[in-house]
């Protein structure tokens, strides 16, 4: 696996990967990575000729510095999994590196990006998307994949390439849960054995097919913080607390 923290040199051997013929799969991470990111990459690895991986903490998608320090590292273990997943390139870049400009440049969205997870997180996905379009400059890949887990994020990437019209097509990945229904994070290792004992029965009540109102009321009832339970389109969306961990998940509406 080539290991690559130069932006210019990440750019220039994308170049030659697709110069030589192969098509390239690119999963973009912010490390800590486990069977939800891994399932990302085997999708990448079937369906394309060199995959390639980024692993960036990005500072400008935390609007709560508190959340950026206590983000978890595992960069040893990561790259173990990604050499066993036969993954041909690591782009492992610094922040000076992919902000050259100190963040004065930025892609902002006005509609979706200002609801949900974004009435709460403001400038998270302005940072997002920012990161998202830089690395998928960077890269130029023919696909790129995201998970269904981060269904608003999804959404946002999705219109982000049709509004610049990038040449990257963007591919959904199902959501990994544990058997305990639990959605996979790397934020999951942040929780207290109490309130990993919890966690689970956020996604049992988010997908009771109760009334919004009797869902919400559920979840606070159970120990929750509920930051917002709403639908869009045909899923619901949800962001609860426990303790300081924020957990996301959304399920399909049954119609
Ligand atoms: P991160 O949280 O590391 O997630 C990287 C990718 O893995 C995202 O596309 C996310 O949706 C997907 N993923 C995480 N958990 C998953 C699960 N349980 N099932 C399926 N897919 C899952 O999302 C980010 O990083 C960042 O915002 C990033 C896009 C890298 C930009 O910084």
């Amino acid at each position: 696996m080539k290991i690559i923290t130069d932006p210019r040199r990440w750019k220039e051997t994308m170049y030659e990967v697709r110069e030589s013929g192969a098509s390239i799969g690119f999963v973009p991470t912010m490390g800590a990575l486990h069977q939800g990111h891994l399932s990302l990459i085997r999708m990448a690895k079937e369906q394309s000729g060199a995959v390639a991986v980024s692993i960036f903490v990005n500072p400008t998608q935390f609007n709560d510095p508190k959340d950026l320090r206590a983000y978890p590292s595992t960069l040893e273990t990561d790259q173990e999994a990604l050499r066993s997943l036969g993954v041909e390139y690591l782009f492992l870049p610094s922040y000076e590196a992919l902000y050259p400009d100190g963040y004065t440049y930025s892609i902002e969205e006005h509609e979706i990006s200002r609801r949900f997870c974004g009435a709460s997180r403001p400038g998270h996905f302005t940072g997002v998307l920012t990161v998202v379009m830089k690395l998928l400059l960077l890269t130029g890949a023919d696909r790129a994949y995201f998970g269904e887990k981060d269904w608003q994020q999804y959404r946002l990437i999705e219109g982000m390439c049709e509004a610049f019209f990038l040449d990257t097509k963007i591919i959904p990945a199902p959501l990994i849960r544990e058997a305990s229904g639990l959605a996979l994070s790397s934020r999951n290792m942040l929780l207290s054995e109490e309130d990993r004992a919890l966690a689970p029965s956020f996604h049992a009540i988010l997908s009771s097919g109760k009334p919004v109102e009797q869902i919400i009321s559920d979840l606070e009832q159970a120990g929750f913080i509920v930051d917002y339970v709403q639908q869009w389109e045909d899923r619901l969306l949800g962001a609860v607390m426990l303790s300081h961990v924020r957990l996301i998940d959304n399920v399909r509406i049954r119609t």
